[in-house]
């Protein structure tokens, strides 16, 4: 990284993500304006893929090319032993391998069904690529764990040979008639989409939760990747853990709205990037009160699919079970009452519509702290989030559900005494009632400062956001900028408040912990923030959560990646091969790893040359390196 580009990360924070917010509902706009000459809105011209468009796609030419990667997503460098010199501590074994000391400088991995390599870094050979030719690869629970679903004419098992009317692809009574290589599905009347497939009466009601027909392409006409596709999960989305409806999810490519959208949805592909967007079901007629929508008697019972199949079962670190129910915790203010939803086994957990007053401002708007509300200890535990179950995805990351990353604050400046509003530039992470740790070059002179917490959105802060204006500002001595990377870069905010008291725990608000020893390199941990999206520069203005992998950091020091400019203040996290990462408008905010079942604060979102870009993760701050500066500094806060 520049200099530049740092002064870009803030000047782009500071001017536009506030521009965006104001535009919240913008993010189907980005959806479709990043491929304007393909994808746009106006071009309602639907047409099945044609053979040319199929061997022209770029995600199928890599089939022969040389993938040396492993099934898990990791690159080389995952595969690499760093610890030849045989020690258990740090636990050397990846996807949950139990290491077992052999002699004084052995050790031997026990590696869970599927995984191989001294580390067992080695996933299943599953869904290799170019493994399903002109398809899709699936994950299926039964062996050998995939198959391959292939674009037509491309026929099974393997998607490489050609048929194209025979067998008939064209369901329902449809008529093949073929065009060279091509064909097109005549149905009788009453069906359509490309195969024939969607019967009449294939419709939904309300907003498609309980849609379970069979129109499987977008408005535009993309077709939608089954729900266990293995290109969805190699994207970081896990649908069968991520939505919080996913009853009507299974080893198909069925729109459906497992998540509170306002209609049915599916993913689909774009080359190599995955997206989304709206389906081309109708809804049905008012009258129609019966929901036509259990159109697809031939689709089995979804099996319980393996989406995780790269990955030995784990506990989900983003949904971890509250340790017990919160009884005292308030109902949502106001559940909807203008959206009678078909029956459903559990209320759907929905984000609450907020109790905004009319004003538009946040419920709890003051500094002044509210009285706690979940007994007289006030974060008497860090790390323990208690979600709601509500889960819903946006390009590149997920959507935080309420309650799931409670130490996120967003870090507010204006200028000093001014008249302006706040506006969000940077992360930061409730570490306790009175501190918030964020980066160094978060804090800025002559600046106003103020935390939001408990808001998931920026844009119409939650009920029970609490805004709290920043006491003092202390940034590491330390602290150093160069051309090139940003050194020690950590800082604290005071909050007001009354000695001890300022953030008020809430099931929304809470601390994490610090960590108390370094994890090993391939430990998978969260990323949080409202910064850049790849679909938007401006932010998000709903909070977004990643996953990411820390990265050895000689392998990030390597001339390909960021050479000598590291130092231990920092560490790398993220992908070598590109993809997910923090971006501009998340510095200071938190990565948080699971450490003795708590999540504990790792990083501090620091800098990296651009965002997303291959062999350029990510750069935390190595808060390990600050534990006693953090402790030396918050006034006893913090045993
Ligand atoms: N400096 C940026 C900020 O102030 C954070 C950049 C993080 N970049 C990355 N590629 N991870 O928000």
């Amino acid at each position: 990284m520049n200099l530049k580009l740092l002064f870009l990360c803030l000047f782009l924070a500071v001017l536009f993500i506030p521009a965006e917010l104001k535009n919240k509902h913008d993010k189907h706009k980005h959806r479709d304006s990043a491929h304007p000459e393909r994808h746009g809105k106006h071009e309602k011209k639907k047409h099945r893929r044609r053979f040319k468009d199929i061997i022209e796609d770029d995600f199928f030419k890599i089939v022969d090319e040389d993938d040396e990667d492993d099934e898990n997503g990791h690159s080389d460098w995952f595969s690499e032993n760093w610890y030849s010199d045989g020690q258990c501590t740090p636990n050397p074994c990846f996807n949950n391998g139990v290491c077992k000391e052999k002699g004084e400088r052995k050790f031997k991995c026990d590696c869970p069904k599927h995984y191989k390599g001294k580390n067992c870094e080695r996933g299943p050979r599953i869904c290799k690529r170019g493994q399903c030719g002109y398809g899709e690869c699936i994950l299926t629970s039964t062996p050998p764990h995939y198959e391959c679903k292939c674009m037509r004419p491309f026929q099974p098992p393997d998607c490489k040979t050609i048929s194209v009317c025979n067998p008939n692809p064209c369901k329902n009574g449809g008529t093949c008639i073929r065009d060279e290589n091509d064909f097109d599905c005549h149905c009788p009347e009453g069906f359509g989409g490309h195969f024939c497939h969607v019967g009449p009466n294939d419709c939904y009601v309300d907003d498609g939760e309980s849609y379970r027909g069979n129109v499987s392409e977008t408005d535009d006409g993309d077709e939608c990747l089954y729900w266990n596709s293995h290109f969805i999960l190699a994207s970081g989305v896990n649908p069968f853990t991520s939505f919080e409806d996913k009853d009507g999810l299974g080893p198909h490519n069925f729109c459906r709205n497992p998540d509170g959208e306002p209609k049915p949805w599916c993913f689909f592909r774009r080359g190599l990037r995955l997206l989304w967007d709206y389906c081309d079901v109708p809804k049905c007629p008012k009258s129609t009160h019966e929901p036509p929508t259990e159109v697809a008697p031939t689709q089995p019972k979804p099996p319980h699919p393996e989406p995780t199949h790269h990955k030995p079962p784990q506990p989900e670190p983003t949904q971890p079970k509250p340790p017990h129910p919160e009884p005292t915790q308030p109902k949502p203010p106001h559940p909807e009452p203008t959206q009678p939803k078909p029956p459903q086994p559990e209320p759907t957990g929905k984000l609450p519509t907020p109790a905004i007053p009319s004003t538009g401002k946040p419920i709890h708007p003051s500094a002044t702290p509210l009285p706690p509300t979940t007994g007289p200890k006030q974060f008497a535990t860090c790390g323990i989030p208690q979600p709601k179950k509500a889960l819903t995805r946006i390009f590149g990351g997920l959507k935080v559900s309420p309650g799931a990353i409670p130490w996120q604050v967003s870090v507010q400046v204006k200028p000093t005494g001014s008249t302006q509003p706040f506006r969000h530039i940077c992360g930061g992470i409730l570490i306790a009632s009175c501190w918030v740790l964020t980066a160094g070059h978060c804090i800025e002179p002559n600046k106003d400062m103020q935390v939001l917490a408990g808001s998931l959105s920026l844009s119409k802060p939650d009920p029970g956001t609490q805004t709290i204006p920043v006491k003092r500002t202390i940034k590491n001595p330390n602290y150093r900028e160069t051309s090139e990377a940003v050194y020690n870069d950590i800082g604290l905010l005071k909050l007001s408040g009354t000695p001890g008291f300022c953030a008020n725990e809430t099931q929304f608000v809470k601390t994490a912990c610090l960590p108390n020893a370094p994890l090993p390199d391939g430990t998978e941990c969260k990323i949080s923030g409202w910064g850049a999206t790849e679909q938007s520069d401006y932010g998000s203005s709903h909070l977004l959560e990643a996953n990411v992998l820390l990265i050895n950091q000689e392998k990030c020091s390597d001339p390909s990646v960021y050479g000598n400019i590291l130092d231990n203040s920092m560490f790398c996290a993220g992908y070598l091969e590109g993809g997910v990462d923090s971006c501009q408008g998340d510095s200071g905010g938190p990565l948080t790893c699971m450490q003795n079942n708590a999540n504990v604060v790792y990083g501090v979102v620091s800098w990296g040359d651009q965002c997303g870009k291959k062999n350029k993760p990510g750069v935390y701050t190595q808060v390990t390196h600050f534990l006693d500066w953090i402790k030396a500094n918050t006034e006893g806060a913090i045993p």
